[in-house]
């Protein structure tokens, strides 16, 4: 009978359709590392993760027994992926699961950045009534350039348009035809599109083209007051440039979801002021965690089950 490891925390209907999947066993053990993990993957035939583990080429030294490892969410930067096929170990992905959520996650820290949100409701929690400290500005007719637009890019998109925002977005895979009946301004690189944008949001995968993507020459290139979001990796904006982008006064604030070493508890970001953080919680919603547990368990099951 084919078993299965749940290495990280998911969502309970996926648990549910585990325990109905005819033929299959089911083990949750989360919190694995090193020898611990590496001898629990050689037991199961599949694997079930989220973002928590670290599926290395150590964890995977010595396999014969797993088939598949299918990630709950969109990213498999925490999965070896060439270590996994050198063992014919087959990774999937549920891409399209927490989409929504995570577009919401990035419109949100959007408007609690334009807004003061976070500041504002600390002034509170400290007993200061500071209506003038906290003036915002509008969304509507302000400029978004969107990086990246793909499925997470278009919602976002979408959502600014619903706001009366001008967007712009650089992607070198959307065609000026596709783009003008979506009502989007394509930028043919994303340099020439940061002179124009008020926000900047970036939805692409953490790669060598993508890393450090803004960096203290591209942050010049900003409009002054600019905002800048991340809600996708960590990496794709140097840390340290946002500092100083910050500290200058060229940037108007900054808002992360992601960051490049993960887990993250000490910034010099965090408390500094116009930054608003928090820690990846992106597709942190019911509704996506339902999805992409439903979703990674059908794929584990249909895999073992008929090797599709
Ligand atoms: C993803 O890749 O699915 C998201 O970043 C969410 C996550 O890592 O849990």
């Amino acid at each position: 009978m084919p078993k299965v490891i749940v290495l990280d925390t998911l969502a309970q209907e996926g648990l549910d359709l585990l325990d109905q999947a005819p033929g299959i066993e089911y083990e949750v053990r989360t919190g694995l590392k090193g020898e611990e993990l590496r001898s629990a993957l050689n037991e199961f035939d599949g694997a079930i993760c989220r973002s928590g583990v670290k599926i290395t080429a150590e964890s995977l030294e010595g396999n014969t027994n797993l088939k598949v490892i299918a990630r709950a969410g969109v990213g498999t930067d925490n999965i070896d992926s060439k270590a996994a096929a050198r063992h014919g170990i087959v990774v999937m992905n549920t891409p399209t699961g927490n989409t929504i959520s995570t577009a919401e996650h990035a419109f949100c820290l959007m408007m609690a950045l334009s807004r003061n949100v976070p500041a504002a409701n600390q002034s509170l929690v400290e007993r200061r009534w500071d209506r003038k400290k906290y003036m915002g500005t509008q969304l509507a007719d302000k400029t978004l350039g969107v990086v990246g637009l793909g499925r997470i890019g278009l919602e976002v998109a979408k959502r600014a348009l619903a706001f009366e925002m001008r967007v712009i977005a650089y992607d070198p895979f959307v065609s000026p035809e596709r783009a003008a009946e979506l009502g989007i301004e394509l930028s043919p690189t994303v340099p020439e599109m940061l002179p124009h944008i008020d926000y900047l949001t970036v939805h692409t995968p953490l790669t060598p083209e993508t890393k450090d993507m803004i960096s203290a020459e591209s942050i010049k290139l900003l409009k002054p007051g600019a905002r800048l979001i991340n809600c996708a990796r960590g990496g794709i904006y140097n840390e340290e440039a946002l500092v100083e982008g910050l500290k200058s006064g060229h940037l108007g604030g900054v808002a992360l979801d992601v960051y490049a070493e993960e887990p993250c508890t000490d910034s010099p970001l965090f408390g500094m002021e116009n930054v608003v953080c928090t820690p990846h919680l992106g597709a942190s919603t019911e509704e996506a965690q339902t999805q992409v547990a439903v979703e990674a368990v059908q794929l584990v099951v249909n895999y073992l089950t008929t090797g599709e």
